[in-house]
């Protein structure tokens, strides 16, 4: 077994040891906010454009996915059924992979109750159709209930004869996560390059993402935290849960790194009236790095988790000095669903 800390060298060696079908363009770029920085007030802020993996407008799930499907195909799957809320950046970038690697995909999307209507076919719903997923909404809350709708749908599939690869999610979140471990190789060697280092890795996440942030961090031996957004309060202990999810990823990259619970930060604080409906932060700060830096977060995920790190330097645990990275993963194709609240809480600008 491998000793840690690793180089990024010998780290992205061991990931490549899994099966991998490519799907992104990397590295992504990490950029310095500089209008950003100096209208939040505090640290130099960066940010590590996830929202450009490509494959149908980019995001997490691109990385994700180049794991997942290599997984779907080595074992000879021909269908994959999937699903998640009905504006699920997930589910896009899935039936786009799909699409690419000439499976099928069954989508089961939970309408869920978003304050503004957003399954209207727009935003990543629209996406699902234009690349080909067969989608079913059905009123099923996100988590367990959601979970049986899949199964039912894979397991009739199964019966007719299908070759189906299941979201099961002890399986497909520790590889999801391996994919964030190289994206920490990726900030380490481009912030070492332009000679600086992080001092702090901040992330919307209360699954995968945030976890294989913690196995890169703890592989490379890291002093910077991790602090994860979180964009949805699970019925279970997020943290514990994370923290299972980093170690399982460890282990199939054949690290031994015995990541706990209290190696995973993560808060709730920013995810407002609940998951899917937009937040008064989340929209401020959406509108402010659009507007200072000509970026788009999206409102559900990436917009909260800057919130949060908005607030994290109001409180003063951000300082001058600090050199923070916000990966940016994705979720943009939501700002078209969501258009009528976010006219709403973002005041338009006047020029006189
Ligand atoms: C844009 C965006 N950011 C972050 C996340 C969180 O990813 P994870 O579930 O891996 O924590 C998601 C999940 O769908 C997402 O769509």
């Amino acid at each position: 077994m491998p000793v840690v800390p690793l180089t990024t060298a010998a780290l992205r060696a061991a990931i490549n040891q899994l099966p991998r079908f490519p799907l992104g363009h990397y590295p992504t770029p990490l950029e310095h906010l500089p209008r950003f920085s100096q209208a939040v007030g505090g640290p130099e802020i960066y940010i590590k454009r996830d929202d450009c993996t490509g494959l149908a407008i980019g995001g997490n799930k691109t990385r994700h996915n180049e794991f997942l499907i290599a997984d779907a195909l080595r074992q000879g799957a021909d269908i994959i059924v999937w699903g998640a809320g009905v504006q699920s950046n997930n589910c896009r970038q899935t039936a786009a992979a799909c699409a690419k690697a000439g499976l099928d995909i069954h989508l089961v999307l939970g309408r869920g109750r978003p304050a503004n209507g957003p399954d209207v076919v727009q935003g990543n719903l629209l996406l699902d159709h234009i690349v080909g997923a067969h989608v079913d909404i059905v009123e099923a809350k996100i988590g367990a209930e959601l979970d049986e709708c899949i199964a039912q749908v894979a397991a009739r599939h199964t019966a007719n004869g299908r070759r189906v690869y299941a979201w099961d999610r002890h399986k497909v979140k520790p590889l999801a996560a391996v994919s964030y471990a190289l994206c920490v190789t990726e900030i380490v060697e481009q912030s070492s390059a332009a000679g600086w280092a992080p001092t702090a890795l901040y992330v919307s996440s209360a699954g995968s993402t945030g976890a294989g942030v913690v196995v890169g961090q703890r592989a490379l031996g890291l002093s910077c935290p991790v602090r994860s957004i979180a964009p949805i309060k699970w019925d279970w202990d997020t943290q514990a849960d994370m923290a299972q999810i980093a170690d399982d990823a460890a282990r199939l990259i054949g690290l031994d790194l015995g990541i706990r619970r209290d190696d995973v930060d993560v808060s709730f604080d920013s995810i407002g009236p609940g998951y899917g409906h937009l937040s008064d932060d989340g929209c401020a700060a959406l509108a402010l790095l659009a507007r200072t830096e000509g970026i788009l977060l999206d409102p559900s995920y990436t917009g909260k988790a800057m919130a949060g790190l908005i607030s994290d330097v109001c409180n003063g645990r951000l300082k001058s000095g600090d050199r923070v990275v916000f990966i940016h993963t994705g979720g943009t194709p939501a700002l078209f669903a969501y258009h009528a609240g976010l006219v709403e809480k973002i005041p338009a600008r006047r020029l006189v």
